[in-house]
């Protein structure tokens, strides 16, 4: 009976642990980082990423001879840095995405973006862990989108039978207290 209460303990435990798992840590061009040597295919390093709302990205580089822009589509696709939305030069910029969509940066310094130093973080809607705001919260004009609804109402339930799964543990725990 103990060594029955022991992995019920534990199991609830390891499933308590599951949820707080969610944000990422990307660091842009892995162990080659943000740089216009080696021509990094960071178009090819976002491919790869799965990014989602939270996760932080990290820009490591040298000071000395590059920069972060945040950018919009236009000025990423035309290199153009005159007006960037956002800078950062610290050579070890973490960015957390707030927003779901793309996050346009370039190194703004002349050349490295036509060099390549350039990447987009597409963060897609339906990969969403966050619960949704309600229907009642969106405008009454708003055309429904189905998917991404769908999505939420998935993650929702998943979230009644997490909980309702710990629950039953916790009463087979308790009962198996009492009996040994
Ligand atoms: C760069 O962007 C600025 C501000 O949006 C604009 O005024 C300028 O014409 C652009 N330059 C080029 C070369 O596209
Ligand atoms: C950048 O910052 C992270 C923590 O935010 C740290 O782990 C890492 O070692 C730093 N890298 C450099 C090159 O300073």
């Amino acid at each position: 009976m103990a060594i029955l209460l022991e992995r019920a303990v534990a199991l609830i435990m390891i499933l308590s642990m599951v949820p707080l798992s969610y944000s990422s840590v990307y660091k842009v061009g892995e162990s080659s980082g943000w740089t216009t040597i080696g021509n990094v295919d960071y178009k090819l390093w976002s491919a790869t990423k799965t990014f989602h709302v939270g996760d932080t990205v990290v820009f490591e580089y040298n000071a000395q001879f590059h920069n972060v822009m945040r950018i919009t589509h236009a000025m990423y696709k035309a290199c153009n840095s005159s007006a960037p939305l956002a800078t950062y030069t610290t050579g070890n910029d973490s960015i957390i995405i707030t927003t779901h969509g793309h996050h346009f940066f370039f190194c703004g310094v002349p050349g490295h973006c036509q060099a390549g130093q350039k990447v987009d973080i597409n963060v897609l809607r339906t990969s969403s862990v966050a619960p949704t705001p309600s229907p009642s919260v969106l405008p009454a004009a708003q055309v429904p989108r189905p998917s991404p609804n769908d999505a939420a109402s998935l993650n929702a339930w998943k979230g009644v039978f997490f909980e309702v799964e710990l629950i039953i543990m916790v009463v087979f725990a308790s009962f198996l207290a009492n009996v040994s």
